[in-house]
This record gives C-alpha cells, sequence and structure tokens, in this order.
C-alpha cells in the first residue's frame, strides 16, 4: 500500500495531467471539452489519486437517467466513464480506493440506485476490480471499442 495518497475532486487545473495518465493507460481518449463537461457537471464524482502532489490516478462518471440493468423503471444509474492508475502505481489498492470513493459520492451527492460501466472483456485486472467491488456482469456488447473487441456491462445496484 502506498502511504502518502491522497484522494480528492479533481479541479480543472487537474485535467492536463488526467488526459496525461489517460493517453498512457487507455487506448479510449477523449477530447478537452468532454473531460472539463464531466468535470463541471459531474466533479463531485470526478476524483485524483495524488502520490507526492503528482496525480498517478482518476476515476471520471456521469450521471444518467435510464432503464437499470439491475433495477425496474426508471432510475438515476452513475456511469463510471475513464478510470485509470499509472503503471507504476498499479496493485497498491490505488484503483480500488478512487472506485469506492465515486461510488460513495455518486449516491451521496447524485442519489443514484445503480452504477455500471463497460470494460474490455480482456482487461482482467478492470474485471477483477470491479468484481471484488461488487460489481457483476449483466450484458456483452458486441465490437463495442474502436478495435472490435467487446465489452462487459458490469454493475452493482447501491
Ligand atoms: C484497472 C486499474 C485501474 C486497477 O488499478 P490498481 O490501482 O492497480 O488496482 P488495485 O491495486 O486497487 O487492485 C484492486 C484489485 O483489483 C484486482 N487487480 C488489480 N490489478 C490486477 C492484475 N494486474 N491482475 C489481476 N487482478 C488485478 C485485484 O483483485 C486487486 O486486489 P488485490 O491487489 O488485493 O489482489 C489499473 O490496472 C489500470 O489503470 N489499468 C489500465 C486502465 C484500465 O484498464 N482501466 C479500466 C478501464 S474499464
Amino acid at each position: 500500500m502506498v502511504e502518502n495518497i491522497t484522494i480528492r475532486e479533481a479541479t480543472e487545473n487537474d485535467i492536463q495531467k488526467v488526459i496525461e495518465v489517460n493517453l498512457i493507460a487507455l487506448p479510449e481518449h477523449y477530447t478537452q471539452d468532454f473531460w472539463l463537461d464531466h468535470l463541471r457537471a459531474w466533479g463531485k464524482a470526478f476524483l485524483v489519486a495524488e502520490v507526492d502532489n503528482k496525480v498517478v490516478g482518476y476515476v471520471m462518471c456521469r450521471v444518467e437517467s435510464g432503464i437499470g440493468f439491475l433495477r425496474r423503471g426508471l432510475i438515476k444509474l452513475g456511469h463510471v466513464v475513464s478510470i485509470a492508475v499509472l503503471p507504476e502505481y498499479r496493485r497498491k489498492g490505488i484503483g480500488r480506493r478512487i472506485m469506492e470513493e465515486s461510488i460513495k459520492r455518486l449516491k451521496e451527492y447524485y442519489n443514484v440506485s445503480e452504477i455500471y460501466l463497460e470494460v474490455r472483456v480482456s482487461n482482467v485486472p478492470a474485471i477483477n476490480l470491479y468484481e471484488k467491488l461488487g460489481f457483476r456482469k449483466v450484458k456483452t456488447i458486441k465490437y463495442y471499442y474502436l478495435d472490435g473487441e467487446d465489452a462487459f456491462v458490469m454493475a452493482k445496484t447501491l
């Protein structure tokens, strides 16, 4: 475990660092406006992890109204859009901590009753993390990613 890790809300000043972590960690990239729009709309659930004042991870979420995967009827859903930790800081509990904090905040600030996300079917580290947090696979979306890989949709009720 890293001792001196801080989990906090992201600010607009962090967005460039978040983009850099995303570019290193994931093939799914977004425009600066996309990151900023999420920060401005759902900033209580857009978190960064810092070690020695350096951003080493983030989680970005949005809130949607829709039909639940696990709950019936029209509900508020938290959608984890992107999460990543820099390679050299992985397997130290950071991903778990930022996910746990964002889940807590999605409920506390946005009153969501279910959370879902998409994950590559080959992404064993992420799938393991989500299963540890109580998510389960609810659906497969064929060819979801640009390179043709399928996605699992994983969801969890709150
Ligand atoms: C997925 C990711 C965010 C996990 O972050 P992390 O800080 O390494 O995760 P944690 O240390 O909190 O791990 C929590 C649990 O997840 C699982 N896990 C994490 N990395 C794993 C790996 N390489 N292999 C298998 N399981 C793994 C384990 O169950 C782990 O618990 P344990 O260490 O007690 O066994 C990180 O691997 C990452 O940034 N990957 C690239 C980006 C990505 O794939 N994002 C998800 C897109 S859907």
